[in-house]
């Protein structure tokens, strides 16, 4: 291990590392259509009340709509939706249309259809952290499905292997 200074490009080597699962944060747009990001910045903070947190980037597309919502909905993915968290990387106006994407109902929000679980979340507060909001939300409905998760480790989608 090497002990030098932070720049950019080592804080987010560093955190390449970090091998996650991959989420996809809805939320609505004001035209009521579905606005989708992927994201791995979310976390599980509290059981009693059951609250999640989302860590959205200010120059994000959806940071305004959560803002303005205070509603987003995560779902965890399952390894063969990887299509779809390529699909939500990408910003907007590179986007195919979302017509692909099985959308299904959760509470007030619509999340992705065959999840590993996904979650209706409403927000209770926010904190400004550098070029990021935490985004504090009670979890008001829950579904959980089946499969096995995929992962995002040195900047690749991945699968899960069990030992
Ligand atoms: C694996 C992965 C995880 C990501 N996690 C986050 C995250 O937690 N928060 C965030 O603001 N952006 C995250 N991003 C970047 C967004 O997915 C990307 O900027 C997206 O285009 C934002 O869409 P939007 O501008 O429509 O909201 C992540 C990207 C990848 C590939």
């Amino acid at each position: 291990m090497t002990a030098e200074t932070v720049t950019p490009e080592r804080f987010r080597q560093a955190w390449s590392n970090f091998g996650t699962g991959v989420t996809v944060v809805t939320t609505a747009e004001p035209d009521g259509k579905v606005h989708g990001m992927t994201a791995n910045g979310v976390v599980s903070v509290s059981l009693t009340p059951p609250l999640a947190l989302a860590c959205i980037g200010h120059n994000r597309n959806s940071f305004p709509l959560i803002k303005a919502n205070r509603r987003f909905a995560i779902s965890i993915l399952n390894e063969e939706q990887t299509a779809i968290a390529e699909h939500y990387t990408k910003p907007p106006e590179q986007r195919s249309s979302d017509s692909a994407i099985p959308f299904v109902e959760l509470g007030e929000s619509r999340v992705i259809g065959g999840a590993l679980a996904a979650m209706d979340c409403r927000v209770v507060s926010e904190h400004e952290a550098g070029d990021h909001t935490l985004f504090v939300a009670e979890v008001e409905c829950v579904s959980i499905g089946e499969g096995k998760p995929m992962m995002w480790f040195q900047g690749r989608f991945g699968h899960f292997s069990a030992d």
